[in-house]
């Protein structure tokens, strides 16, 4: 029966409708960016997609062939400092503990032009137990709707953790929206 729980759980989860009207201008570097690559999708060449995945790379690869796919932990970043415009990370923080999160969080930091943007949508999971799934029906710029869903076995996670960890490392939060079951979020570079 224990095997079958995650099966149930998605089967009586209600799907969360997103709205992606756009995504940062210039170039974007896209944290945790496998598996549907919805972000390398809307913004095409732009987008070099860090995934520490290969096999989540090679799963979301062919729905955007000019992205860049980069095998890599968003903890350490090849890059040198101010590279990319901006940076997004579309329900990855959800795949990663708090303090991993804030690591990475140093190094969008550090990859980021002065002004530069990090878009986060990302999971409010204030259930103890088990296995979290939110089930998603994205809406694409241009019109295009995927289905999906994300699970995970973190326990908890706030906008509230989120946002703090962005402080830490000196990034300005400029917009929070709350949803039911997910946020989005949009900080500054300023340095
Ligand atoms: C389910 S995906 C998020 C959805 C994805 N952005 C999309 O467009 O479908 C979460 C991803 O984060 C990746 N990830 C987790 N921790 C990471 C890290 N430290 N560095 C890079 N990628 C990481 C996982 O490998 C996984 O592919």
């Amino acid at each position: 029966m224990k095997k079958y729980l995650p099966y149930l759980k998605l089967l009586f989860t209600r799907s969360q409708k997103i709205t992606i009207d756009a995504i940062p201008n210039g170039s974007i570097i896209d944290i945790g960016g496998g598996g549907e690559g919805i972000i390398a999708q809307i913004g095409k060449n732009n987008v070099t997609v860090i995934d520490k995945h290969q096999g989540e790379i090679d799963e979301a690869k062919s729905k955007s062939p000019t992205s860049k796919w980069v095998l890599a932990d968003a903890t350490s970043l090849e890059y040198e400092s101010g590279y990319f415009d901006n940076a997004t990370a579309f329900f990855s923080g959800m795949y990663m503990s708090i303090e991993t999160f804030e690591k990475v969080c140093e190094e969008v930091y550090r990859v980021l032009k002065n002004g530069g943007e990090f878009w986060i949508w990302d999971a409010e999971i204030s259930e103890n137990a088990g296995l979290f799934i939110i089930r998603l029906s994205v809406t694409l710029p241009n019109g295009k709707k995927i289905r999906t869903a994300y699970g995970s076995k973190i326990m908890k996670r706030s906008v509230t953790e989120i946002k703090q960890k962005l402080l830490n490392v000196k990034f300005q939060v400029e917009v929070i929206e709350n949803q039911e079951k997910w946020f989005f979020l949009k900080a500054v570079k300023i340095s």
